[in-house]
């Protein structure tokens, strides 16, 4: 098997480089099988962590074609490209964990360890966040790191474990608060890439937030945001007519009725980017199905929960619960990546959600005609890991774009509501996603989420299409 391999000596090397090497393993060889043959017959000089062997001790992450793997569990492929954590590097495949573990917090338990009973209860609790094996992969690739003073997201993970736990004495909401609480744009890249599936974002960052708003520590962009939805029940202003102002109750398809949906259109197309809601309704009518758009519908709540002002969900969960299934419908369709991962995974629905792209990929849609121009995709984080959904916006893009160039994934910095309470880190994260672009060469950016779309034109300066309106182009040119 050929690997290629980074490779640093401080001693003597000012940048490090790559090498290729040949060794023979056997079928079904993990990484560190490919390592250990790489310092046994050819080079003993290469350096690499590792420990238990077995998944458990963490210390043998690194990077396997740009994402983070433990070397000891991950299968070696032909032609892998090795490389270290994205962490201060020491040598080769070794980086300093030191600082990391240093913002760790530990048990404080004052005076006396035993004097408060650990429960059932608090164990169950604490359980889904005490896995972590100290891996750093999350750390090792979380936008907000180094956009910020962000501490990371397995140091936001012990505070919260720490907090849950009885026995310990010390302020983990206010420490959190210090160590970068609200810098996490909740993309759910840690979650990705943890060995244990530790979900940091929901269980840890988001759970902290609630305690400090209860506790008057919210930013004050998000405060102001809270009682805009409270008194209104919607998170954009109106200040024209609002796309449920602006269509009938039903719309009907042009011929034979394929399906029949209901259409939650979410704050931002509802008052502030209308007219890809709009083009949507066109893409849908033409497509055969029939939307059914209830306008007692309100926000999905998702900037409360993200930014940890839980107290008024309920509320909003079930005025949006009752308005679609009033409607009578069995299958609501979202155009917004942050609304649909709220609807599917914040809320119970005795309804299916479905993004609109989903649901036209199953469906099956006309082809439109091609539209001139190189077009890129952005992934929006709600969407692909909120929704595990990538694969159907490529096919509508594919379907219509006349030149698709891809991209791999990354948080452009608009959610977890740090573009409103931190624009400065939406920024610079906003700016890696703007080189990544720059790259592809692409003329368009195509996208799925009004705040992606609005982000990155902002960092990008290039125009950013909604899919639906770029299908609906591509339907006009083929009725010309
Ligand atoms: S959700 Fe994203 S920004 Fe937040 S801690 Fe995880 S990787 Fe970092
Ligand atoms: S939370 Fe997961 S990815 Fe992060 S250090 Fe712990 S085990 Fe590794
Ligand atoms: S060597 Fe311990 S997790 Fe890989």
């Amino acid at each position: 098997m050929k690997v290629t391999i980074a490779r640093f000596n401080p001693e003597t090397d000012a940048e490090p480089h790559q090498e290729t090497y040949e060794v023979a393993v056997r079928k079904g060889a993990r990484v560190l099988n490919v390592l250990d043959a790489v310092r046994d017959e050819i080079d003993p000089s290469i350096s690499y962590r590792h420990c238990c062997r077995g998944g458990q001790c963490g210390s043998c992450a690194v990077r396997v074609n740009g994402e983070p793997a433990l070397a000891c569990m991950q299968e070696a492929k032909e032609g892998d490209l090795i490389e270290p954590l994205n962490l201060p590097l020491i040598r080769d495949l070794v980086t300093d964990i030191a600082p990391a573990i240093a913002q760790m917090a530990w048990l404080n338990a004052g005076d006396c360890l035993n004097c408060s009973h650990v429960s059932a209860e608090d164990i169950e609790e604490i359980s889904p966040l005490r896995e972590c094996i100290e891996c750093f992969s999350c750390l090792s690739s979380c936008p907000a790191v180094g956009a910020s003073t962000y501490a990371g997201p397995t140091a936001i993970r012990q505070q919260r474990r720490l907090n849950l736990d009885p026995r310990d004495h010390a302020d983990r909401v206010e420490e959190a608060v210090a160590k970068g609480l609200f810098s996490c744009t909740t993309c759910h890249k840690c979650v990705e890439v943890c060995p244990k599936g530790i979900e940091t974002p929901r269980k840890a960052v988001e759970k902290l937030r609630a305690l400090a708003v209860s506790r008057g520590l919210a930013l004050p962009a998000h405060k102001s945001l809270a009682a805009l939805i409270e008194s209104t029940g919607r998170s954009v202003e109106r200040k024209e007519p609002t796309f449920l102002e602006r269509v009938p109750d039903v719309i009907e398809p042009e011929g034979t009725v394929r399906a029949t949906v209901g259409f939650f259109v979410g704050c931002m197309f509802n008052a502030r980017v209308v007219q890809p809601a709009l083009d949507a309704m066109e893409v849908l009518k033409r497509n055969g199905i029939r939307v059914i758009i209830p306008k007692t519908q309100v926000c999905c709540g998702s900037p409360l929960i993200r930014t940890g002002f839980t107290g008024f969900i309920p509320e909003l969960q079930e005025r949006n619960i009752k308005a679609f299934v009033d409607a009578g419908v069995d299958t609501v369709l979202t155009m917004c990546a942050g609304c649909g991962s709220t609807l599917k995974n914040d809320y119970q629905t005795p309804f299916r959600v479905a993004d609109i792209t989903e649901f036209l990929v199953e469906l099956g849609f006309e082809e439109p005609a091609k539209v001139a121009g190189t077009y890129t995709y952005h992934d929006p984080c709600h969407l692909l890991r909120g929704q595990h959904i990538s694969e159907q916006p490529r096919v509508l893009l594919k379907s219509v774009a006349e030149k698709f160039v891809d991209m791999s994934p990354r948080c452009c910095g608009a959610g977890g509501g740090v573009k409103s309470g931190q624009p400065e880190e939406a920024a610079l994260i906003g700016a890696v996603r703007a080189e990544m672009v720059k790259e592809t060469g692409a003329d368009y950016i195509v996208t799925v989420c009004p705040f992606c779309e609005f982000h990155l034109h902002q960092v990008t300066g290039l125009p950013v299409k909604n899919i639906a309106s770029l299908m609906l182009e591509g339907y006009r040119k083929k009725d010309c």
